[in-house]
């Protein structure tokens, strides 16, 4: 078990870091997923049913692995997905995350459920950002959540479609984790037992979900769990004439998250979005939905070419990133990857995270006999015959 940062080498060891420094409800809503998490397992085994095959006397000493995606370069092919209440994790929360994507040239996501406003991010770091929009029933919100990304100078806007109701994650019913977490009998203890976070949390600037606040109290100062919150708040006869609508108020490069069909991946070209991100939502939502990586074959088969695929969820090596850029993804994001590390060790944390991984795919190209990732292809892939 790792006791600092510096024992830290891959996304698990920052994942048992985050368990030590964590209060267990708050821990839980990071590493839970829905029902009995078999997609959540899925999202990361399914890299295993794919083997790379290496190019040899390449001339590899130097690699360039950059990437565009949505009109800019990122410096490596993994981005920072837009995750929630990242102030929870770690008192700098998004703050840090945001420095930290800064330093390693690459996307940061800020949620609709963050707890740093889109203002302060905006005149924070100079690299790309994305928003990522919550479609609530509440059309004045919406709009007023539009005009905050404008004004901060964001340069994407994500629509998430996978949560118009709650998932439900087992977890959180068990531990009564809520936002703001609620102090019952239950929990103190656990929160109690975790003096460093509890002093961060209750001592540092009052928690809030800042995009929010103004327009609802839940989540922010009346304690909801998220589940409740997408079951209550957004809305489910969202459809693709709310999306199409939302992009034209928007105006900027438009990408649509949790998009797991070919169908649907049409249909996104057809509306004119920039890109999709294939995803689960981290299983979640939907459990017994399929992995991201096991789609991606079929999506690009459909849309290939026509508009950028992000591949999204269960990523936690460089060799994973490797295999879904060898089938034809443009990038590769991912949320509880970095968010262990947040809670570990804030930015320091998220910062050592992305070098794990920005190793592990420079040692991996090399290997692979490659100097940059275009000349990956579907050829030096094979699926496991089983
Ligand atoms: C979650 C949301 C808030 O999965 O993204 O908890």
């Amino acid at each position: 078990m790792p006791r600092r940062l510096s024992d830290c080498h891959n996304v698990e060891d920052m994942r048992d870091l985050a368990r030590r420094r964590l209060p267990g409800p708050i821990f839980h809503y990071i590493d839970g997923a829905a029902d009995d998490e078999v997609t959540y397992r899925r999202n990361s085994e399914a890299y295993e049913a794919v083997d790379l095959v290496p190019n040899i006397l390449g001339g590899v000493a130097e690699v360039d692995m950059s990437v565009q995606v949505m009109g800019t370069k990122l410096d490596m092919p993994l981005f920072c997905s837009p995750t929630a209440l990242q102030r929870l994790f770690h008192h700098e929360g998004e703050r840090a995350v945001a420095r930290a994507a800064e330093k390693f040239g690459t996307l940061f996501g800020v949620s609709s459920l963050g707890t740093v406003s889109l203002a302060e991010i905006g005149a924070l770091i100079a690299t790309p950002k994305m928003f990522q929009f919550y479609f609530h029933k509440d059309r004045s919100l919406n709009a007023a959540m539009l005009d905050m990304a404008k004004a901060a100078n964001f340069e994407i806007l994500t629509l998430t479609v996978d949560t118009i109701t709650g998932g439900n994650r087992e977890r959180d019913l068990r531990t009564g984790f809520t936002t703001p977490p609620r102090l019952t009998p239950s929990s103190v203890w656990q929160f109690a037992s975790k003096p460093s976070w509890a002093l961060n949390y209750f001592l540092r600037s009052k928690f809030e979900l800042s995009q929010l606040k103004d327009h609802v109290g839940e989540g922010s100062n009346i304690a909801i769990s998220v589940g409740d919150y997408f079951s209550t708040m957004l809305d489910q006869n969202m459809d693709w004439q709310d999306a199409a609508d939302l992009r034209a108020a928007w105006g900027g490069k438009f990408c649509l998250k949790g998009v797991m069909s070919a169908g649907d991946a049409r249909r996104a070209v057809n509306m004119g979005a920039d890109a999709i991100m294939i995803s689960n939502h981290g299983g979640r939502q939907l459990d017994g939905g399929r992995s991201p990586f096991d789609q991606l074959e079929e999506i690009l088969n459909e849309v290939g070419g026509e508009i950028e695929v992000i591949c999204d969820g269960g990523i936690r090596r460089g060799t994973h990133i490797l295999k879904a850029m060898a089938l034809g993804a443009t990038a590769c994001s991912g949320g509880r990857l970095y968010l262990y590390a947040l809670a570990a060790a804030g930015q320091a944390g998220v910062e050592r995270a992305l070098s794990n991984l920005q190793s592990e795919i420079e040692r991996g190209m090399k290997l692979m006999g490659i100097s940059s990732l275009n000349q990956l292809s579907p050829d030096m892939v094979r699926r496991r015959q089983v």
